[in-house]
């Protein structure tokens, strides 16, 4: 593989992984501040990050070794609307400029591997941005989000709440691959 989609792997492995962590981390945050279906949100997409990071060291399979990995990483515990606030600017930096660079780059090196696990997370990242401003907005609002089921393809991390439709409208895979966080 050429080494610069290698190390733009390894960067959203690094970015993907965290985003799992700190979702997790946001999600003990909002069940404590009295919001556990926001609670609940972060740790669905939470699991949606960590089928990313998934795809993109399924990826990287054949390039073992030690690498420093540089990945943006969003901090800071504050209340449930500002970590939402955070998650929202993660999310559209992913969609608006990282994802986007990185497919580019794929693309122009015709690395299919690559393409695929970066077009997989772009398309749930955006849903992801979508999902979390609703529910900033229930929250400084003074309310919790009322989610119904969330679920979450283990293929490509799409995301929905509600009815999973038929095939993921993302990658098609079938019912049975999406996991329920109810
Ligand atoms: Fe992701
Ligand atoms: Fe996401
Ligand atoms: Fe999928």
């Amino acid at each position: 593989m050429h080494d610069v989609s290698s190390a733009n792997l390894r960067s959203a492995f690094g970015g993907e992984s965290m985003a799992h962590m700190r979702y997790l981390i946001w999600g003990e945050k909002a069940d404590r501040d009295g919001f556990p279906d926001v609670g609940r949100l972060f740790r669905a997409i939470g699991h949606a990050e960590r089928v990313h990071a998934g795809n993109h060291f399924a990826e990287l399979r054949d390039q073992g070794g030690d690498f420093l990995v540089p990945a943006m990483a969003g901090f800071g515990l504050g209340t449930t609307s500002d970590n939402l606030a955070g998650a929202i600017a993660g999310e559209n930096f992913e969609t608006e400029e990282m994802y986007p660079a990185y497919i580019e780059v794929a693309k122009t090196q015709q690395e299919k591997g690559a393409q695929r696990s970066f077009h997989f997370a772009v398309s749930a990242e955006a849903i992801h941005a979508a999902m979390y401003q609703k529910a900033k907005q229930a929250v400084d609002d003074g309310r919790d989000a009322e989610l119904g089921r969330i679920q979450v393809c283990e293929v490509c991390g799409y995301t929905v709440e509600g009815e999973i439709p038929d095939r993921c409208p993302i990658c098609g895979a079938k019912k049975d691959k999406f996991q329920t966080f109810a």
